[in-house]
């Protein structure tokens, strides 16, 4: 089950034991960075390794996470500021960037507004690549990060009944964890306004796998029942008619009302940013547990980039570099 050397282009280029084991690893990270109160916070040794982020595309979480899961790593991190602003600008293909950029570090994190780049770009790369987003088609490491956060509150992740919300059409986050969650024998419930429901290839993915999605477009009436309710923005960006965003925006809204129906250890997740489809009024729920979520991208990260780098050996034994006893 090595996953040294690999990519992770989509969230099934890992088997359900390869994605248990970045959690497993990634609670080993946890630990390390001092998430426990009663852990001790292990010191770094400096890690010989470069990881290079290449962001075509806005990101806040993504970027920042993956970045300071190096820096916990004690490995270093190259940056292009705004990578639209490099020389694709003067029209680089994305292979042969891919190509210059393999050698200049050890591992790729690429985020691109086209779908299937992150694919070229692995394809052209002589180091593992991670896909941070590759236009609406997937977004495996915030898929990762999800169930990390899942597991942790339900215990397993088998079995949970899961309703994704929002807009389905374009959230590629919905489009890597749907498929993850069904492989690992999960309910699902797809809520969405008709003209932006879960797109008829992630449909019947996931039906490959053995699940039977409901699909509703009342947010409302599927509450019940569910275990985990992951909400996703209306991506603006992704419209091609500025008007039609207007008519979908706000189209659901989880506040304290819809909060009071729902069931009482149901969690609130979400990849974030959130626009207005969280009311704010609903933060301090014990069941909205969207911004630990985003915390575990560095621990989960953490866990990917060292074993893809082969490294996590290291780092437990602290024999090379990485995490080591004070
Ligand atoms: C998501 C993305 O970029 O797809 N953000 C993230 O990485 N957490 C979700 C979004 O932009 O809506």
């Amino acid at each position: 089950m090595a996953l040294t050397g690999r990519d992770l282009v989509s969230i099934l280029d890992f088997s359900n034991d390869e994605i248990t084991l970045v959690l497993d690893t990634a609670e080993q990270m946890a630990q390390a960075i001092g998430w426990e109160e009663s852990a001790e916070r292990q010191s770094l040794a400096p890690l010989d390794r470069i990881l290079a982020t290449l962001f075509f595309e806005p990101s806040t979480r993504t970027r920042m996470s993956f970045e300071s899961a190096m820096l916990r790593l004690g490995g270093s991190v190259i940056s292009m500021a705004d990578a639209r602003a490099s020389s694709a600008a003067k029209g680089e293909t994305l292979a042969d960037a891919a190509r210059i950029v393999s050698g200049y570090c050890d591992i790729i994190v690429c985020r691109h507004p086209e779908n299937g780049s992150a694919q070229a770009f692995a394809q052209a790369a002589s180091v593992p690549v991670i896909n941070a987003g590759d236009g609406h088609n997937e977004h495996p490491t915030q898929a990762l990060t999800d169930l990390f956060c899942l597991r942790r509150h339900k215990g397993a992740l088998e079995g949970l009944r899961v309703g994704l919300c929002g807009d389905l059409k374009h959230g590629r986050t919905a489009h890597s964890l749907a498929p993850a969650l069904a492989r690992f024998g999960c309910e699902l419930t797809f809520i969405a306004p008709d003209i932006l429901c879960m797109p008829y290839e992630v449909t019947e993915q996931v039906q490959a796998l053995g699940a039977d999605p409901e699909v509703t477009e009342d947010l409302a009436g599927a509450l019940d029942g569910l275990d985990v309710l992951y909400m996703t923005r209306i991506q603006q960006e992704r419209f091609e008619d500025p008007a039609e965003y207007e008519k979908y925006r706000g189209v659901y809204v989880l506040g304290e009302k819809l909060m009071k129906k729902a069931p009482e250890n149901m969690l609130v997740l979400h990849p974030l940013p959130r626009v207005d489809e969280i009311a704010p009024e609903i933060d301090d729920d014990p069941r909205a547990v969207y911004f630990e979520q985003a915390r575990g991208g560095v621990p989960v990260r953490m866990a990917l980039i060292a074993l893809l780098l082969g490294i996590v050996e290291e780092t437990r034994s602290g024999k090379q570099s990485g995490l080591v006893e004070p």
